[in-house]
């Protein structure tokens, strides 16, 4: 493949297997409070870890930006937990904010022997090989599985639904008809992507997904709340990004002649869908990027990780 951004999409299948078949267990007991900080796509990774430590596990749970953080260092209970999350294991915001945290941490990362692991109680790693387009695919999505792997752990339920996901993502990708939607977006210099529930965290990384590789001003929005302000903006110019079944929304954003994009919900729990969703978010990144001949692993303005 000749961008790394795309074997990297195309890898998430054979890393989410070999995830799957390694199990994970954590060595603390009594977590009644979890924290976590990131940044960027491992910060929506983290939203989506609140979602399952609260709804699936039943512990209350905050995340905070790692540089937001240092305005407001998240509150800790005796038996807290915090969970960073970092692709790169480098990035200084999340160092800086972890160095001042007194609980139990672990770290989730991709970043072999990166510093992060030196500072926490327990590493647990990513270990999706080398990403090296800028844009992060298969580390997110191998995040996502540690995050549903200790939520499951943690509720003490059993976790069975992971495993048909890799086939379904192959699905997904080789029914690919995304090249086509991208060339509808071709003159598009803002856009809006919506969800719900948990696909409110692929909203915004579906935006963030589109900002990184494409330059498009694309937001993320939790559909109900679109329609509390944001839902002025719109106009025949700009479309919007629908994941899945967002109700009532649709239909006004559909009312202002605003062209829209769905993404079907896919025919698994909803609790399990992000896996899926993400993916035709990615790809569009990816497509829309080559339309506009921009350098995709290596989009203007950002690094990898931001160390300093
Ligand atoms: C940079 C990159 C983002 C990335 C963020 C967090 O800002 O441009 O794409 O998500 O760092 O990186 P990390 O390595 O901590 O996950």
């Amino acid at each position: 493949m000749t961008h790394f951004m795309l074997k990297e999409i195309h890898e998430q299948p054979d890393v989410i297997r070999e995830l799957l078949d390694r199990s994970i267990s954590i060595a603390f007991e009594k977590v009644d409070h979890i924290n976590i900080l990131a940044c960027g796509t491992s910060l929506h990774a983290g939203l989506i870890g609140q979602f399952l430590f609260e709804q699936v596990a039943k512990i209350p749970t905050q995340v905070r930006s790692s540089s937001e953080s240092r305005f407001a260092p998240l509150l800790e209970t005796s038996n807290t937990l915090t969970i960073s999350i970092t692709q790169s294991g480098e990035t200084a915001d999340t160092i800086a904010a972890l160095k001042t945290v007194q609980s139990k941490q672990i770290a989730i990362t991709n970043g072999i022997d990166s510093t992060i692991t030196k500072l926490v109680d327990q590493t647990i790693y990513t270990n999706a090989g080398e990403e090296k387009s800028v844009a992060a695919t298969k580390t997110f999505t191998a995040q996502l599985v540690i995050l549903y792997q200790l939520a499951f752990e943690l509720a003490q339920k059993q976790l069975t639904e992971l495993r048909l996901i890799p086939q379904q993502i192959e699905a997904i990708l080789r029914n690919n008809t995304i090249a086509e939607i991208a060339k509808t977006l071709e003159n598009t210099r803002d856009l809006i992507v919506i969800g719900s529930g948990i696909n409110t965290a692929i909203a915004l990384e579906g935006a963030l997904k589109l900002k990184e590789a494409t330059y498009t001003h694309a937001e993320g929005y939790a559909a109900g709340e679109f329609l509390h302000g944001p839902i002025a903006l719109l106009d025949s110019q700009i479309p919007t990004i629908a994941i899945g079944n967002v109700g009532k929304t649709l239909d006004r954003i559909r009312a202002n002649q605003t062209p829209v994009i769905e993404i079907p919900t896919p025919a698994i729990p909803e609790l399990f869908s992000p896996f899926l969703t993400v993916i035709p978010l990615q790809l569009l990144a990816y497509e829309l990027a080559i339309l506009r001949k921009i350098d995709v692993d290596r989009p203007r303005n950002i690094t990898k990780s931001l160390t300093t």
